[in-house]
């Protein structure tokens, strides 16, 4: 599909990280591929006082070794003819006149797309200098990278702010586990086939697990990391969108309000948690020294830019409620962590054991479906074979399917497939303000709670699956993690 749709790309935060390692690499696979329009512009801009050129150099050097795939010198020739760099600086309004020349120049572009990957509090700032010189106008896109906000009031800010120049439709708020092939495939799997919905529900399923685990610790983010934790990193959006994808009812149509009102009806459905919830229900977890093939890593304490003292947590696990017919009674276990034995992103659901068995010895083992986002992307029946030879045993064997290689085609990185959305105007997979605020407002107890705790957070060794208090939070209702099941 080649869209014919005519684009300006203004990247603020052009020269930081994100648009290093991801955004421009997944420009150019969208372009290697096809997918942009010829004339589409990339316009880099930051306070950093470079020319193009300058840009040019520094994307050669920072940003080609992440393209992983299809790279050409030929195709990166073409792509990176589209690049141009401005200096802006987000507080200065004079700095933006030459931007808006540059975009109004040019009369045949069907939308101009402003991306922020900066800090929000340059947001505000930003919008308003955009609308001073007419950027503000229905043909603009604006897209919000997370954190929107650290808490539900900065971020009730934020969307006031940016709503005070762009309509709705005009904001796309990512959260790039929603451009994950395989949570769209959720979708699918539940409302394309006839056989899971059924059994989608409490009479069914006794507890479901979402994980997020990551084995790279904070790396050099230690600053950014320091005082934004890992339940406003991970949980208040990545787990929040895994939870909402996996629990929502089926919507209309895929349309995107459809399937945004569905999402915030799972949010809006959580059980709220009063203080003393959290005490019982969330545990915070922060990594210790620990070692790895014979290597020592770092505890958190000891990482680059983090205070001594520091109680950030680098690990949560909470067991959550839905409040619905659907739900009722079934824990939702959510985690995630750095610095834990393994890196997967998964959803288990685990259902209840058979009322009554005639094998041998099938008591303890029910039937589990395991959706694996990362690092495979895969499905997971477990279910009970019998075992050969005389005798009436069974045994647990996996259903398996590997996506990668059972379905042929081109599997987009998650930024590429957003990217691409905005340029087409699709909102569907980007967070609508009110389901945003909704998940702050559901985490805010957490918040508060840890701040007025005289509690520090939970140990646990780097390269292990979390702190013991974890896994009694499942203990307590008969249940294991996933890894010990
Ligand atoms: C980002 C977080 O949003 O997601 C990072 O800021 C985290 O801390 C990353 O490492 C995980 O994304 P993925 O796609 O690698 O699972």
């Amino acid at each position: 599909m080649n869209t014919q749709t005519n684009f300006d790309l203004i990247l603020f935060g052009a020269t930081g990280d994100l648009a290093m390692r991801k955004l421009i690499p997944c420009l150019y696979q969208a372009h290697a591929a096809g997918l942009l329009h010829p004339e589409g512009r990339i316009l880099g801009v930051s306070r950093s006082e470079f020319d193009t050129a300058a840009f040019l150099k520094k994307v050669e050097s920072d940003s080609k070794i992440h393209i992983k795939n299809h790279f050409s010198d030929e195709l990166w020739k073409t792509f990176v003819a589209r690049i141009q760099y401005l200096t802006v600086d987000a507080t200065r309004p004079e700095t933006f006149l030459a931007l808006g020349e540059t975009v109004n120049a040019r009369k045949n572009t069907d939308n101009v797309i402003v991306y922020l990957s900066t800090a929000p509090k340059f947001f505000t700032p930003i919008c308003e200098n955009l609308a001073a010189i007419g950027l503000n106008n229905e043909k603009v896109r604006i897209v919000l990278e997370k954190p929107l906000g650290t808490d539900l009031k900065s971020s009730q800010e934020i969307n006031a702010a940016v709503g005070a120049f762009y309509q709705e439709k005009q904001i796309y708020r990512i959260d790039h586990y929603l451009g994950k092939e395989s949570l769209q495939n959720l979708l699918a799997l539940r409302f394309a086939n006839i056989m899971f919905e059924p059994l989608w529900n409490n009479k069914y399923l006794k507890s479901v697990q979402l994980t997020i685990a990551e084995q790279l610790g904070v790396e050099e983010r230690g600053e950014f990391y320091d005082i934004t934790g890992a339940l406003r990193d991970m949980v208040q959006n990545h787990l929040m969108q895994m939870l909402c994808m996996t629990a929502m009812e089926k919507p209309a149509s895929l349309d995107a309000d459809a399937v945004r009102d569905e999402k915030l009806k799972v949010i809006k459905s959580l059980k709220p948690l009063s203080l003393k919830d959290v005490e019982q229900n969330v545990v915070r977890g922060q990594y210790t020294p620990g070692e790895k093939d014979g290597i020592r890593l770092n505890g958190y304490l000891e990482e680059h830019q983090v205070p001594p003292e520091s109680r950030t947590e680098t690990y949560v696990a909470i067991k959550a409620e839905i409040q619905n017919q659907r739900w009722a009674g079934v824990p939702f276990y959510l985690r995630t962590g750095k610095r834990m034995a393994g890196k997967v992103a998964e959803i288990v659901l685990n259902f209840h054991d058979l009322d009554n068995h005639i094998f041998e010895n099938s008591q303890s083992a029910p039937n589990r479906l395991v959706i694996e986002l990362q690092p495979t992307e895969s499905i997971r029946l477990y279910t009970q074979v019998k075992t050969p030879g005389a005798g009436n045993r069974v045994e647990t064997t996996a259903l398996s399917v590997d996506m990668g290689q059972a379905i042929e085609g081109r599997r987009a990185e998650a930024y590429e497939r957003l990217l691409l959305d905005v340029i087409n105007g699709k909102l569907a997979l980007f967070n609508r303000r009110d389901e945003l605020e909704a998940a702050w407002e559901w985490v805010m107890p957490i918040m508060e709670n840890w701040s007025q705790s005289l509690n520090p957070p939970h140990g646990y060794t780097a390269d292990s699956w979390g702190p013991e208090a974890a896994r009694a939070l499942l203990a307590r209702d008969g249940n294991l993690w996933h890894e010990e099941q």
